[in-house]
């Protein structure tokens, strides 16, 4: 008996990876994040599987559910939106499994950022403006921020922000971020991307807080240089004179074959 935890995407029932969607096939026992994650995604359950929507339940009734499988041998599929690797409340939940010696396994998911980055159509690290991509969000209700990790000691990088749990604050985010980047900067917000009702909004950080007024919950903020610029290097990659292992170039390549 394995608790199989599984990225369920970021919205669209096909952001599944195959394995996601055969394990969700092969488990009796389903438990969903039911906010976020894709109600089409339990068609995949098999017939007469127990189907729990955990969204109303503590920690202590989730883990009981994967306890009473464990007793009668059935494997769990554990559904939460996006990857499990950032937001999913997933480390909570597995300290408590490996206490109890419950085997798991984790299988990732295609998480929002990636997601709205598709959205845009955009490269999130393009040559000369940008090589991280920062995923953060700003202080909740029930999460404070650890000390070390205001958005404006972010912002001071210059990398692309991906912002997330954020959109009731983005006045403060604008105000914040202003003083690192600039007013011009590019600022884009994707609410549900990959839904199909998803919406695009761009803007700069002077503009944005306009454009978006009225959307809220499931969006992403990117702000950054890169969203959206024309004006940036090729990479070094694809260039007729770089000499690479798999395209040696010139008299004396690097990488002889
Ligand atoms: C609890 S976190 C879950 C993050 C998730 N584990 C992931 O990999 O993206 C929820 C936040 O992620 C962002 N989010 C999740 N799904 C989204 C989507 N389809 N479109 C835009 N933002 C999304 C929003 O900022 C939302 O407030």
């Amino acid at each position: 008996m394995t608790v199989h935890f599984i990225g369920a995407g970021p919205g669209a029932a096909d952001l599944i990876t195959l394995r996601g969607r055969d394990l969700i096939a092969s488990c009796p026992v389903c438990l969903y994040a039911g906010s976020l994650v894709p109600p089409a995604l339990l068609d995949h359950c098999p017939s007469g599987a127990r189907i729990v929507n955990t969204a109303p339940l503590s920690l202590d009734q989730i883990i009981d559910e994967m306890v009473q499988a464990h007793a009668a041998g059935q494997d769990v599929a554990r559904l939460h939106s996006g990857d499990l690797s950032v937001w999913s409340a997933m480390g909570e939940q597995l300290r408590r499994l490996r206490a109890l010696e419950i085997p798991v396994q984790v299988t990732p998911g295609v998480p929002s950022f990636a997601a709205a980055a598709a959205a845009l159509q955009a490269e999130l690290t393009l040559p000369g403006l940008a090589q991280s991509v920062v995923l953060t969000r700003t202080p909740g209700r029930a999460s404070a921020m650890p000390e070390g990790e205001r958005l404006a000691a972010f912002g001071a990088t210059g990398a692309t922000l991906a912002i997330h749990l954020s959109i009731h604050a983005l006045d403060r985010v604008v105000a914040d971020l202003v003083p690192h980047y600039g007013a011009d900067c590019p600022v884009a917000v994707v609410w549900r991307a990959s839904w199909p009702d998803q919406r695009v909004i761009r803007g700069t950080l002077a503009t944005i807080a306009a454009a978006a007024q009225g959307i809220d919950r499931t969006a992403l903020i990117l702000v950054g240089p890169a969203l959206g610029a024309e004006g940036f290097q090729d990479s070094r990659l694809y260039a007729a004179d770089y000499d690479r292992r798999y395209r040696p170039v010139g008299t004396d390549p690097r990488f002889p074959e």
